[in-house]
């Protein structure tokens, strides 16, 4: 039976692409979106992969669609908590909203994801988690207080859940994508960017896919020794 995936935030951007590539692993890959509805519709023609919309900063909204998601199309195997907003302000011009926006949608919103699907992957004895962190998770970023915060409070929850989920069967792990070009990415203004990849050994900036491929391994059967690792994929821009 082919495994069934939720990608979070999966129908645009890095998101997509990890859609795409659980599919073309052989999973039945659910996508999630907040709130543009033209672009899932998109999506959802292109790739034949279904769309779902909620808010994943909201607990009873994610509870509510992840059991539409399993009493439709089954049991989710594999639950990649991927969507992610960026609210960037020099910290003395961030206000509590920027800051609240971030938080609730990438931090709390991996809790509101994983929560109402774990107990049933415990039952099941079978489980990959992987969350999508960032290099500024784990180095910090001028203007990114808020955002930053998030990234590396991921990096806690996957190495908690790796320690209570490897005796049912449940792997949990992080990528921490660098820079990659998506709409985030393209959204910093030019000059900054470019400066940017100026700071990237590689020389340019990631493609989507190159993020995606790393979760399909970790996805994968095959990964099940790989619990609470991060995997760093950012063209040697930071070491950790
Ligand atoms: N380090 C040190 N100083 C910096 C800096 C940096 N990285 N970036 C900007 N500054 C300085 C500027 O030179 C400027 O200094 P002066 O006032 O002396 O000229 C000052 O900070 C900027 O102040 P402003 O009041 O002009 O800033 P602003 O309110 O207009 O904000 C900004 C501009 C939001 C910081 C903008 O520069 C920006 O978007 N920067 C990019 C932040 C970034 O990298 N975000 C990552 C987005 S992608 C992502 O998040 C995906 C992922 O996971 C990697």
């Amino acid at each position: 039976m082919a495994r069934i995936a939720l990608v979070t935030g999966g129908s645009r951007g890095i998101g997509a692409a990890i859609s795409k590539a659980l599919k073309a692993q052989g999973c039945t890959v659910v996508a999630t979106y907040a709130g543009n509805d033209e672009a899932a519709a998109k999506f959802t023609e292109e790739t034949g992969i279904k769309t779902y919309k909620w808010n994943v900063g909201d607990y009873d909204e994610s509870k509510a669609g992840i059991e539409k998601v399993e009493s439709e199309v089954g049991p989710i195997d594999i639950v990649v908590a991927n969507a992610g907003i960026t609210r960037d302000a020099p910290f003395h011009k961030m206000t509590p909203q920027q800051w609240n926006e971030v938080i609730d949608t990438n931090l709390t919103g991996v809790f509101n994801t994983v929560h109402p699907i774990w107990p049933g992957m415990r039952e099941r004895k079978f489980g990959r988690v992987i969350v999508i962190s960032s290099i500024n998770g784990q180095k910090g970023q001028f203007a990114q207080v808020n955002y930053a915060a998030t990234k590396a409070g991921d990096l806690g929850i996957v190495k908690s859940l790796a320690q209570e989920g490897a005796r049912a069967g449940i792997t949990a792990n992080a990528i921490c994508p660098g820079y990659i070009a998506t709409e985030m990415v393209m959204a910093v203004p030019e000059k900054v960017r470019e400066s940017i990849i100026g700071q990237i050994p590689a020389g340019r900036l990631g493609e989507p896919e190159e993020i995606a491929r790393c979760v399909a391994f970790l996805a994968s059967d095959d990964a099940g020794f790989i619990n609470g690792s991060t995997i760093s994929a950012n063209g040697g821009q930071f070491f950790v």
